[in-house]
Parts: C-alpha cells; sequence; structure tokens
C-alpha cells in the first residue's frame, strides 16, 4: 500500500497471563485512569473493547474473557493484536498459561510487554519473576535484554500510568500506520442478537473509515450500518483505524474474529457475504495460522 496514504494509528493490545494473575484487575484499573472515560459518567459500556486516552494519545484494549483469553485471541486472528501486556502475578511467578501465552505472543509476532502485578503484596518478589522469565528470552532492558518490565498493582494503581506510557513508547517504535481514506477493514470482536437491536456487532477497524450508511459484509453477513456506537456507549458518524464500534445493521450474527469490509454497494456486499459462505477463507487462515495479510486473502 501507499505509505504516504499511511497516518499514525492507535496501537491494539491485549491483556494475557495465567489465571487469577489480575487480568481483569488490571484493565479496569486502566480504564478508571482514563479520565475520559471517569468524565463519560463512570461505567465504560462494554463492548469488547476499549479506547483508553493517556497523554493526548489512543491505546485499545480487546477484553480477554476470561480463562478464554487464549482461544479469544487466536479467534480474533494474530493480525487484530500490535502489543501483549503480560501479566504475571508477582507473588506466583511464571506458571504454565503464563508460557502459552508467551508462547503465543511469539508465534504471532505481537510484541510482549510484561507487567509484573500484584506488587502490593507482601509475598511479590519482582526479582524473581524476571529471573524466571529470562529462560523464555524475555530479558529486562537493565539486564542487557530489550523486553520491558513494568512492576503494577491492579489494586493501588501504583505503575499503571508507566504502564501505559510503556505502551505508547513501543507504538511510537512499532510506527504503527494505516490508510484512514480508503473503504474500511478490519474484525469482528464480539456479535450477538439483540431481540430489540436485532444483530450487534463489535467490530475493531483497521484501515480505512467506517461511516454509518456504508455497505458492509462482515463474514457471510452483510448489510448497511444502521448506527454506531463508540466503546463510551456514545453515537458516532464514523470509525478510522484501530477504533473499536459497535454496529447495528447486519443481517445475521458474523463469528468473533471474522473479517468485515465496507464495500462499494449492496450488491457487492452481498456478494462478498456469499463468497464467504462458499469459500470461508477466514477459517483457511486460522487453520494454517500463517501470517499472510488480509489483502492477500481478498
Ligand atoms: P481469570 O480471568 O480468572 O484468569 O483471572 P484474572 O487474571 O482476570 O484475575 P482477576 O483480575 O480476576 O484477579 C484475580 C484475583 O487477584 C482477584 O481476587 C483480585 O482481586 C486479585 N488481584 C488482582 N490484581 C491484584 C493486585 O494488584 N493486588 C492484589 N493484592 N490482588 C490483586
Ligand atoms: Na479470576
Ligand atoms: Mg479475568
Amino acid at each position: 500500500e501507499d505509505e504516504s496514504l499511511m497516518v499514525k494509528r492507535p496501537p491494539v493490545v491485549c491483556v494475557m497471563g495465567h489465571v487469577d494473575h489480575g487480568k481483569t484487575s488490571l484493565l479496569d484499573a486502566i480504564r478508571n485512569s482514563n479520565v475520559t472515560g471517569r468524565e463519560a459518567g463512570g461505567i465504560t459500556q462494554h463492548i469488547g473493547a476499549s479506547v483508553v486516552e493517556i497523554n493526548g494519545e489512543k491505546i485499545t484494549f480487546l477484553d480477554t474473557p476470561g480463562h478464554e483469553a487464549f482461544t479469544a485471541m487466536r479467534m480474533r486472528g494474530a493480525n487484530s493484536t500490535d502489543i501483549a501486556i503480560l501479566v504475571v502475578a508477582a507473588d506466583d511467578g511464571v506458571m504454565p498459561q503464563t508460557i502459552e501465552a508467551i508462547n503465543h505472543a511469539k508465534a504471532a509476532g505481537i510484541e510482549i510487554i510484561v507487567a509484573i502485578n500484584k506488587i502490593d503484596k507482601p509475598s511479590a518478589n519482582v526479582e524473581r519473576v524476571k529471573q524466571e522469565l529470562t529462560e523464555y528470552e524475555l530479558i529486562p532492558e537493565d539486564w542487557g535484554g530489550s523486553t520491558i518490565f513494568v512492576p503494577v498493582s491492579a489494586h493501588t494503581h501504583e505503575g499503571i500510568q508507566d504502564l501505559l506510557e510503556m505502551i505508547l513508547l513501543t507504538a511510537e517504535v512499532m510506527e504503527l500506520k494505516a490508510n484512514p481514506n480508503r473503504a474500511a477493514r478490519g474484525l469482528v470482536i464480539e456479535a450477538e442478537l439483540d431481540k430489540g437491536k436485532g444483530s450487534v456487532a463489535t467490530v475493531l477497524v483497521q484501515k480505512g473509515t467506517l461511516h454509518v450508511g456504508d455497505a458492509i459484509a462482515a463474514g457471510s453477513a452483510h448489510g448497511r450500518v444502521r448506527a454506531m456506537m463508540d466503546d463510551k456507549g456514545r453515537r458516532v458518524k464514523e470509525a478510522g483505524p484501530s477504533q473499536p464500534v459497535e454496529i447495528l445493521g447486519l443481517n445475521d450474527v458474523p463469528n468473533a474474529g471474522e473479517v468485515f469490509v465496507g464495500c462499494e454497494s449492496d450488491k457487492e456486499a452481498r456478494a462478498f457475504a456469499e463468497t464467504f459462505i462458499s469459500q470461508n477463507k477466514v477459517k483457511l487462515l486460522e487453520e494454517t495460522k500463517s501470517k499472510m495479510s488480509l489483502d492477500d486473502l481478498f
């Protein structure tokens, strides 16, 4: 794609780690540190993703639902995440799912930032966690490596600001870019059938801009975007790269991880959905776990 059309986009971040090491608590702490969120009334609408603003820059967090974090990440595809926050409890250290998370992130080519959580606990041992992770080639900068480690407490909020700043710094180095001036393309984060609203899908726009009124196809579903809502529950008219939005207007419920594309016309959207049904190319992508870009597929 033409480099001159690309502009900076926010990083898309997921939180991974062993059971009970504090993934959900950390995400909650991060959301509560978000002044914009507080001003909007405190409770962030759950749409499977949230946007946090720090120093005028945005970060998109994908929610990791409980023990399904790994499956969810696979479902959403390697293409959805730029940075993984690996949460390791300072009192517990490296555990089986910590290792699983490292392997998944590495296989997907995702940048890892280590958040050593629960440092408020008397039994916390940050140095031990650092030592344990060297076995998996995650070596702190002050030990001559290149991995960022941030000691945090989801309970006291110590280190949360540092963690957010480190995410932005990492994103800066990655030079994440996308062209906002093209048809939208991205991934379905989650979707469900609502009795009143019909098909409700949360999508992550990866490139281009999605507008209310656009014809789109998402997996086997198609339709026109009737309404869009951001992660704070506010109605929006458009969504650009790295922005998660809830959309209404699809004729069916797509699956998490499926691709959505903005189309020229209803006809094109329907044709796209039909092609999807007959060929199921995204499934192929997941099965081969190849690192083909979405452009290679469609
Ligand atoms: P699963 O989704 O079940 O894998 O767990 P999780 O990783 O999301 O952990 P969760 O946020 O549910 O936290 C697990 C337990 O650890 C809860 O009892 C939290 O209150 C506690 N916890 C989380 N973060 C901290 C922390 O920073 N300090 C202390 N002391 N406890 C914490
Ligand atoms: Na838990
Ligand atoms: Mg959880």
